[in-house]
């Protein structure tokens, strides 16, 4: 496990287990984070509505995300292979957190049982 992937797993297991942080995270505005989803371009490589995709390798569904916003955060100034680091100067703690709130909005996948002509 490289630097980055502990970094981020540590993120992950303490939003989990509710681990206080320092820093206390400011509230998301899921209208907001839509805003900054298609502009600082993460649509480009995740698609429109978070549903992943394929850049140089697969690219994961963001939709309706488990992570807690620490652990976005803390994997968004990092980064990882050919995902970018977005530094504070690039989007603020604020950002991150309307970018956290759009994406747990995002409903994901459906089942094809959901879908009427695919199941005549
Ligand atoms: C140039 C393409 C690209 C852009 C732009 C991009 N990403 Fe990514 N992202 C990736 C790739 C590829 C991965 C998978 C990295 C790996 O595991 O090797 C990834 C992984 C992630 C993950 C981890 C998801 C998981 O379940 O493992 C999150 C969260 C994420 N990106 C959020 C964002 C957000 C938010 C933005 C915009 C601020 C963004 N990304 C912009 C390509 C991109």
């Amino acid at each position: 496990m490289n630097t980055l992937m502990k970094l981020a797993a540590v993120a992950l297991l303490a939003g989990v287990v509710g681990t206080s942080w320092s820093e206390e995270a400011p509230k998301g505005d899921a209208a907001s984070g839509q805003r900054i989803y298609m502009a600082a371009g993460c649509f480009t490589c995740h698609g429109r509505v978070g549903q992943g995709g394929n850049f140089n390798f697969a690219t994961p569904s963001l939709a309706h995300t488990v992570w807690p916003v620490e652990a976005l955060r803390a994997f968004l100034r990092v980064g990882l292979n050919d995902m970018p680091a977005f530094s504070k100067e690039v989007l603020t703690d604020q950002q991150v957190a309307d970018l956290h709130a759009f994406l747990q909005s995002l409903p994901g996948s459906r089942s094809p049982a959901d879908f009427k002509l695919l199941n005549q």
